[in-house]
């Protein structure tokens, strides 16, 4: 049987840090589904569409790994996709509270479907989308911590910023 692995989360936008987790999953699992979720709630800085092309553009060429979006309950995704697992990073023991409460909701809405954590590289370990932004925002350099396409797409965004 096919073990494939649901990487979920807002990606906005996606990080070297994604990336190294999705490559961490492709170790274990044959695929490997990256799935934006649309998270209106939050109030993305880059819509669902470029959300959805920056980890396209950032992940081509990665054999076994796909990226689509989704919207509603991430356990009625994963079981429509057939999913194996849900696979998180796990960055610093501040992750760890959002993230239990997250897998336990997610094992009572579903009991068949696990969540796995990986611990990112440590030279990511300290990255986010949002302090990503917050860099970009201010005219920070981000190059290394996030892809080519996902800088350039940064910049044009704040270069519109007074
Ligand atoms: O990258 P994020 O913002 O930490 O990802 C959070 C995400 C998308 C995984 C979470 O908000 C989610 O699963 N949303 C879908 C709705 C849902 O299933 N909520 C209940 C989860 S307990």
């Amino acid at each position: 049987m096919k073990r494939v692995a649901i990487c979920p989360g807002t990606f906005d936008p996606i990080t070297n840090g994604h990336i190294d987790i999705v490559q961490r999953s492709l170790r274990i699992f044959d695929e490997v589904i990256v799935a934006i979720a649309e998270n209106p709630k939050k109030r993305p800085l880059f819509d669902i569409e470029k959300r959805l092309y920056l980890a396209r553009e950032s992940l081509k060429g990665m054999k076994g790994v796909r990226v689509e979006s989704f919207d509603g309950l991430l356990v009625h995704y994963v079981k429509r996709v057939g999913g194996t697992a849900i696979v998180r990073g796990l960055r610093a023991v501040s992750d760890f509270e959002y993230e239990l409460q997250m897998a336990l909701m997610n094992r009572r809405l579903d009991a068949e479907i696990e969540t796995v954590f990986m611990m990112p590289s440590e030279e990511y370990s300290f990255l986010s989308s949002t302090i990503i932004k917050e860099v970009a925002f201010y005219g920070g350099s981000v190059k290394g911590l996030v892809p080519e396409v996902v800088e350039k797409a940064l910049k044009e965004v704040f270069k519109k910023c007074p």
